[in-house]
């Protein structure tokens, strides 16, 4: 059987109302297997970060439905659909979003923070995540004293602090040069082969997106194109 983790059905998004009205995302269809990392591109205005933020949870279908781990995001209550966000996804934006006044490590310990997560057990995973993206000797360092690189390896570390099944990138490398991409690019990469992690990657750069298992190419809000280049025929088919 295969695993899906994530399923937009029949998805339409509609920002404004009237004349003023734009269709951001026109009858999609998705579904994303655990363990996947599927690349979303397309040029600018074709739905990308809208899907993101269905798969988010963070914005809302105006028909039809995102179901995540078997539950209808339409029927779970704000709290739950919070808790769940805060415990299982992690994001990552193409602006880093540190807070300028915390350190890498005191950015890093937000989300366990916001779960209560008891403070020993905090430092333990933070020092952990930082160790994973090859930040734990910039531990104290506050976002203004990094570079690019480096503050997205700060962000990365913040979203997989809380051990996610799903990572959500919203061009993480439109603002990095293109050795300090590829370098994040291959950390997620690797992540993802070695935890299993479901990884959605948003991005018009189409060698960053040729890191996923499979390219979605959207245009006007709907699915136009979709190629596999790696993957075996049991994913291609799912
Ligand atoms: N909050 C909003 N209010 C009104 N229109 C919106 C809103 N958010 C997005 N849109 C519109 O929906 C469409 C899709 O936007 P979206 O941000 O998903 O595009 P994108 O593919 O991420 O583009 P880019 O590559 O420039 O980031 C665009 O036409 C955009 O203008
Ligand atoms: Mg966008």
């Amino acid at each position: 059987m295969t695993d899906i983790l994530i399923k937009i059905e029949d998805a339409t998004k509609d920002f404004g109302s009237g004349a003023n009205k734009v269709r951001a995302l026109d009858g999609l269809h998705l579904a994303i297997l655990r363990g996947e990392f599927v690349s979303i591109t397309g040029p600018s205005g074709s739905g990308k970060s809208t899907l993101l933020n269905l798969l988010a949870g963070l914005d809302t279908p105006t028909s039809g439905d995102v179901i995540i781990e078997g539950s209808r995001l339409s029927t779970m209550s704000d709290d739950a659909l919070t808790i769940f966000r805060r415990r299982h996804v992690g994001i990552v934006f193409q602006f880093f979003n540190l807070l300028p006044t915390l350190t890498a490590v005191e950015n890093v310990a937000l989300p366990l923070r916001a779960d209560g997560v008891p403070r020993r057990e905090i430092v333990e995973r933070v020092v952990r995540a930082l160790d994973l993206v090859s930040m734990g000797h910039r531990a104290g360092h506050r976002p203004g004293e990094l570079s690019g690189g480096e503050m997205q390896r700060v962000a990365i570390a913040r979203a997989l602090v809380i051990d996610p099944v799903l990572l959500l990138a919203d061009e993480p490398t439109g603002n990095l040069d293109s050795k300090m991409g590829q370098d994040v690019l291959e950390l997620i990469k690797s992540t993802s082969e070695q935890t299993g992690l479901t990884v959605v990657l948003v991005t018009h750069d189409l060698r960053a997106a040729a890191y996923g298992d499979r390219m979605i190419t959207l245009r006007d809000g709907r699915a136009v194109d979709e190629v596999s280049p790696h993957i075996s025929s049991t994913v291609k088919n799912a």
